[in-house]
C-alpha cells in the first residue's frame, strides 16, 4: 500500500508499519504533548524514524505532519534515515579543524565513499560531523560508537576503524 502526500518529499509506504508499532501510537492518544517520548520509542524499535511511522502518527493523534517533522529535525538525537552498524562522528570545529579534522572527513569519503549525513553501502558507517564535542585539545577528535579518539590522524583512523566490523 502506498500514501502520497502534499508535505514535501513524503512518500510513504506501510511496509515498516506493524501492529506494535500501531499499539504504541494508540497508547499516546491522550498525551499528544508527550510527541518527543513517542518519537524516542519510534527510534528505539527501528534505530530511526520511518516516514511511514511518522504519517501514522500525524493520522492516528491527528497532529499536523509538519509539526511531527519539524520535531524529528529540531532534535539531534532523532535520525529520519537508516543508520549504518556503527556512528562515526567527526568534530570539525575551530580547534579540530585547525589540527586536521577535515583531512578526517576527506578520507572517509575517498576510503568509504561516504560524506556527513551518509551511510556506506554495506551499512557498516554512518559519518557525522560536529562542531565541537567540549574537549578542543584533545583534538582532532573523533567518536566511533560514544568512544572518543583523541589527536586522530589519518592513519590513526584507518587503525581505529579496522575494530569496526
Ligand atoms: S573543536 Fe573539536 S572538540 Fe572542540
Amino acid at each position: 500500500m502506498e500514501v502520497t502526500l502534499d508535505f514535501p518529499k513524503v512518500k510513504a509506504t506501510i511496509e515498516s508499519y506493524t501492529e506494535k508499532v500501531d499499539s504504541l501510537i494508540d497508547s499516546y492518544a491522550d498525551k499528544k504533548e508527550q510527541i518527543i517520548s513517542l518519537l524516542q520509542d519510534i527510534q528505539s524499535q527501528f534505530d530511526y524514524l520511518p516516514q511511514d511511522v511518522m504519517v501514522k502518527i500525524s493520522q492516528k493523534l491527528d497532529i499536523p505532519l509538519s509539526q511531527v517533522f519539524s520535531v524529528a529535525t529540531f532534535f539531534r538525537a532523532f535520525t529520519l534515515k537508516p543508520r549504518g552498524r556503527h556512528l562515526v562522528t567527526v568534530c570539525l570545529g575551530t580547534a579540530c579543524h585547525v589540527k586536521g579534522g577535515r583531512r578526517l572527513v576527506e578520507k572517509m569519503e575517498r576510503d568509504y565513499g561516504i560524506k556527513p549525513g551518509e551511510t556506506t553501502e554495506d551499512t557498516r558507517f554512518t559519518l557525522e560531523a560536529v562542531n565541537c564535542l567540549g574537549c578542543c585539545a584533545l583534538g582532532p577528535v573523533v567518536v566511533v560508537d560514544g568512544k572518543y579518539e583523541s589527536k586522530v590522524s589519518p592513519d590513526k583512523l584507518d587503525r581505529v576503524l579496522k575494530k569496526y566490523k
